[in-house]
């Protein structure tokens, strides 16, 4: 078995991979992979750069380069949900992109054919998390993650997409990673912590929180991994 453990930023992989022992870097198109052991498992670590392009590819090399035969997602979101405030943790139970659109020929919000408009996410990795997250008397929400290529700062915005998708938060790579591991048969799970709501102030908020709420999301990974069967 070998872990894969994506970020988005340099900031959501820091926390990671000064955890792990043996580590080894390899280049590959402009990204950098961190091969290690943590808990006695492999894992690989990356981030990929902002954004669904960049989080299809890194998480397609994670998969197909280093053989990682699952895939977890640590990073930040903007709450939609009035039930999440910063530093609260969100995974997904299932991914759809906001800014996917094809309205003109018929088709819902989020929908390609042959695509589905919501791709779920693997329930053991959901229920090891849930497992964790009692264990450590943590609250964790879960519900749908929103994903686009867009920063979302704009209220009107944000309830289009609460509407549209019923989705509790939104970020930029979730649901391209979730495409990239049902496509490939690997099971993956998207765990984000808060570090802004999305709203006018978003820019300001995620500057401030971004470290903090990455720490958050990345201690609770570990804390999975240490779960996760050998
Ligand atoms: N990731 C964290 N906050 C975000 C926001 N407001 N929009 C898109 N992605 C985000």
């Amino acid at each position: 078995m070998k872990i894969a453990i994506m970020g988005a930023m340099p900031e959501e992989i820091e926390p990671l991979i000064s955890k792990l022992s043996d580590v080894r870097v390899t280049e590959y198109a402009a990204n950098k992979y961190y091969e290690g052991v943590y808990d006695g498992k492999d894992v690989v670590v990356a981030y990929s750069k902002i954004g669904k392009v960049f989080a299809a590819l890194t998480a397609t090399r994670l998969i197909e380069k280093f053989a990682c035969d699952r895939l977890l997602f640590s990073g930040v979101a903007g709450a939609i949900s009035d039930e999440l405030q910063i530093g609260d943790l969100i995974i997904a139970d299932g991914l759809c992109q906001h800014d996917l659109d094809i309205t003109s020929f018929g088709h819902p919000h989020g929908f390609v054919p042959e695509g589905d408009v919501c791709i779920p996410t693997d329930i053991n990795l959901r229920n090891i998390a849930k497992n964790v997250a009692s264990k450590k008397g943590l609250k964790l929400k879960e519900g749908v993650i929103a994903t686009g290529d867009q920063f979302v700062a704009n209220s009107d915005r944000k309830e289009w997409i609460e509407d549209t998708f019923k989705a509790d938060a939104l970020e930029m790579e979730g649901a391209s990673v979730a495409v990239v591991c049902t496509s490939l048969d690997i099971p993956f799970f998207i765990l984000r912590a808060i570090s802004d709501s999305a709203d006018m102030d978003a820019g300001f908020d995620f500057d401030e929180f971004l470290e903090s709420s990455a720490k958050i999301s990345a201690d609770f990974i570990l804390s999975m991994v240490e779960e996760i069967e050998a």
